[in-house]
């Protein structure tokens, strides 16, 4: 399977129907968490499992990644776990789909391809216009979890949201794991690719003010 598919490119323009939260999840009304880049989805099954008083929605740009993670879905039989295949930034930015982002209570981008070339950086998922995004359709108190072993993307990242006026940095002691969802509860499968061979994480948490 290819590692990389380029985002930009004109094949993921068109985007399938999002379906609406109810015929998404089998309780709408649930707290939502979203995980961009979520690959075959193992973390959001994980966590859906745990705790079944969330939804968790994950995007995914390769359709055979999300073609599995629909398969594991349907095997373990939970109602609040849902894929949507292609580019993250296209669906979000949709009008249609604006109601995701809406609904959203906090969203993970874990490990997210670090495409290194600078000519490449565009094709990283966090971009300015996408965090505006966001800070404008986001309820107040949402947050947004960034993790990653490359200092570089780390640094990319951060400077992104933080320059973003409407996100503040939220201390790990200021935080309450248990009021809130857990996302350090599961690894992902990079995750534990990255402890296996004792890398660095870099991660950071955002809060919506
Ligand atoms: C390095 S992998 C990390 C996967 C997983 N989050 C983890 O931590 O194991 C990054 C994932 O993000 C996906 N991805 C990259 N750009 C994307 C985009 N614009 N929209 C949706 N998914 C994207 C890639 O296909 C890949 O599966």
């Amino acid at each position: 399977m290819r590692q990389h598919v380029n985002p930009l490119s004109i094949n993921f323009k068109e985007i399938e129907r999002i379906p609406s939260l109810i015929e998404m999840f089998g309780d709408s009304k649930l707290n939502l968490h979203l995980d961009i880049g979520c690959a075959a989805g193992e973390f959001l099954s994980d966590l859906a499992l745990a705790n079944i008083s969330w939804n968790y929605l994950g995007i995914e740009i390769r359709e055979k990644l999300v073609k599995n993670a629909r398969l594991r879905a349907r095997k373990v039989e939970i109602e609040n776990l849902y894929f949507v295949f292609g580019n993250a930034y296209n669906i979000l930015n949709n009008n249609e789909n604006k109601f995701i982002i809406k609904n959203i209570k906090s969203i993970s981008f874990n490990f997210p391809d670090p495409w290194f070339k600078k000519r490449h950086y565009k094709r990283r998922i966090i971009q300015p216009e996408f965090i505006n995004i966001l800070s404008k359709t986001l309820q107040k108190g949402s947050l947004i979890f960034i993790k990653t072993d490359v200092k570089d993307l780390f640094d990319y990242m951060d400077c992104i949201i933080s320059s973003n006026f409407n996100f503040k940095t939220l201390h790990e002691k200021d935080f309450n794991y248990s009021e809130s969802f857990n996302p350090n509860k599961f690894k992902t499968k990079r995750e534990e690719y990255v402890i296996s061979n004792r890398l660095d994480i870099f991660e950071r948490i955002y809060i919506k003010i």
